[in-house]
């Protein structure tokens, strides 16, 4: 037998040798739900990895981030319902806490990323990314909101502003609007192929931030998120990103979408960030808890595997565990 593969797998020295792809810090962005008050750290229940945090809190987490080698962070805030209304007025507004939470995290982290959230649904009371009209999530007209997030956003000192809304056209209006403000060196990481999937449950439950139960407002987001039978969409969704002046294009889900990663990783030279979302995240907890799989063996192949699809930048709930479980077992 000439050829035999089986040798180069022998020994680990060897397999460590010819290992083609590998997930390190450098890789990782860690998700944190900031909340109103002080002294909170609640865990979310149906994503028992994350907490919904107040921002004395979400320093020290952080900071114990920081040690282990994270530099990127994505932000997401808990609006009470008081400050919420159908036009996301909030969001832009002087005293919103995440702004000045954001303000006070890059005043203690410089070196650090932060990157924001752009999107209607958790200031809106209809729970949709857009405004809603007669039953309908306008365009433009969000669009125009999500600039002035966007330019708030900026002035608060977020690195990166993350459009998660997809709305079309508004990658271009933030660009334009963040350069107008001054905000040339701002970086977008647009949500370039997210998808209406049902894996987002856990995450909306964290925020309360899914659409409500109204029969004046769409009961799904299916309207702007992506049909999850569609892959060509992708394509058309990331060039034009790519030609509004996005700086990353994103995947979201990630494990379930492996091949639309790996179809903008071939098209684009953009860099590819892929979203490991709240749901992904859950089932393979839940299966751990009940036994049916081993959490320090699948964790890390769960998220070796969106590297080697194609992803450069993976934005995962287990960034920290991921990486306080290497340390483990390089010991
Ligand atoms: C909101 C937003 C969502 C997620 C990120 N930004 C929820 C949604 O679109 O309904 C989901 C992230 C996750 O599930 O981890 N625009």
């Amino acid at each position: 037998m000439l050829h035999r593969p089986r040798r180069n797998r022998r020994a680990a020295s060897v397999r460590s040798l010819i290992r083609e792809n590998k997930v390190t810090a450098d890789d990782l962005i860690m998700p944190l739900f900031l909340v109103d008050g002080k002294g909170i750290e609640e865990q979310i229940p149906s994503l028992p990895v994350a907490y919904r945090r107040s921002l004395d809190k979400i320093l020290k987490e952080i900071k114990s981030c920081i040690k282990l080698g994270l530099h990127s962070f994505i932000l997401f805030p808990k609006i009470q319902e008081k400050y919420k209304d159908n036009l996301g007025t909030y969001s832009y507004s002087t005293d919103n806490f995440y702004l000045k939470a954001a303000k006070k995290i890059k005043a203690k982290f410089p070196q650090i990323t932060l990157i924001s959230d752009v999107a209607l649904d958790p200031y809106s009371v209809d729970g949709h990314d857009g405004i809603v009209v007669n039953g309908q999530i306008i365009n433009d007209e969000t669009v125009a909101v999500l600039a002035q997030m966007a330019i708030a956003q900026a002035e608060a000192g977020f690195d990166i502003i993350g459009p998660s809304d997809m709305m079309d056209g508004r990658v271009e209006e933030i660009r334009n609007a963040l350069d107008a403000a001054g905000y040339t060196e701002r970086g977008i990481m647009s949500y370039t192929a997210k998808y209406a999937s049902g894996f987002y449950g856990p995450f909306r439950d964290a925020l309360d931030s899914a659409p409500v139960d109204d029969p004046s407002v769409p009961k799904d987001k299916k309207s702007y998120q992506m049909d999850p039978a569609n892959s060509r969409e992708a394509s058309l969704e990331a060039e034009l990103d790519a030609l509004e002046g996005a700086d990353f294009l994103m995947v979201k889900p990630a494990v379930h979408y492996m091949d639309i990663i790996r179809r903008l990783r071939e098209e684009h030279m953009l860099p590819i960030a892929a979203y490991h979302v709240s749901g992904e995240c859950a089932m393979l907890i839940a299966a751990c808890e009940k036994g049916w799989l081993d959490y320090e063996t699948v964790m890390p192949e769960t998220l070796l595997s969106i590297k080697r699809a194609g992803a450069d930048v993976i934005i995962t709930y287990f960034a920290k565990a991921f990486l306080e479980l290497t340390k483990l077992t390089k010991r």
